[in-house]
């Protein structure tokens, strides 16, 4: 599996290629860098460009990404001194036709998801197993603040039984079994949904929570995917 993540990595320095034949001369590549496994893969390999000269200027989506870069010395910087991004690559837990997306098992989703939404181009890459017909098979991570947890914990469940759904929420918790805390200090809920046929409507209703900072379902964000299997890496758009 973990040769898959690498080989879907590797395909998107093509996209990386790309973007950079297309920047204005003296302008730098703006890169979003993603979180998890197989984003891993990918901050690697731009440490071997950027150690072979590649010009670049990167913000990660989590702290434990922003690690892993300093550590190859790849430049880094916020959203506030980079501006719009030319490009963001990152991994997912599921993705659909439509190129929906399932985030946030890694727990970075808030982050992610601005990073995203900041840059042109949002590259996903993943191995096959990703692909879903429809999402929600993988429980939804909901990042909500740590206040008013239960209350906001009950809304959720309560638009899950208005879906006709039993409310199977938890939780996220740490391997020390203490709640898991994302880097913005809030914490995680992973709820159950199932086939999720409604994924704008299933949107808004989660954002009206009080309690509910973002979810994990990343809709309209990502341009083309990188899908590697045992045949090979396809490229999907939509
Ligand atoms: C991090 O919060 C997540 O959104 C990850 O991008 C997603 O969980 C994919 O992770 P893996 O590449 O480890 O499967």
């Amino acid at each position: 599996m973990d040769d898959l993540k690498r080989l879907a990595a590797e395909a998107a320095m093509a996209e990386l290629d790309m973007v950079g034949s297309n920047l204005s001369p003296g302008d730098r590549l703006r890169i979003g860098l993603g979180t998890g496994s197989t984003a891993r893969h990918f901050v690697d390999l731009l440490g071997r460009r950027v150690a072979g000269g590649l010009e670049c200027i990167c913000v990660p989506t989590s702290a434990r990404t922003a690690r892993q870069a300093q550590s190859l010395a790849i430049p880094l910087a916020d959203l506030e001194q980079t501006g719009r991004l030319h490009i963001t690559v990152d991994g997912t837990d599921e993705i659909a036709p439509d190129m929906s997306l399932i985030k946030g098992g890694g727990g970075a989703l808030l982050r992610e998801k601005i990073v995203a939404a900041a840059s042109d181009r949002m590259v996903v890459i993943a191995d096959e197993g990703k692909r879903v017909e429809f999402l929600g098979t993988f429980p939804l991570p909901i990042e909500v603040n740590s206040f008013g947890l239960s209350a906001t914990r009950d809304a959720i469940a309560g638009l899950m039984e208005k879906l006709g759904l039993e409310p199977r929420i938890s939780l996220r918790l740490s391997p020390d079994q203490k709640p898991f805390v994302t880097d913005g200090s809030h914490l995680i809920m992973d709820a159950c949904f199932g086939r999720i046929c409604d994924a704008i409507g299933l949107s808004g209703e989660l954002l009206e929570i009080p309690g509910v900072v973002q979810h994990g379902l990343f809709l309209n964000l990502c341009q083309v995917a990188y899908l590697a299997g045992p045949g090979g890496v396809s490229r999907l758009e939509p």
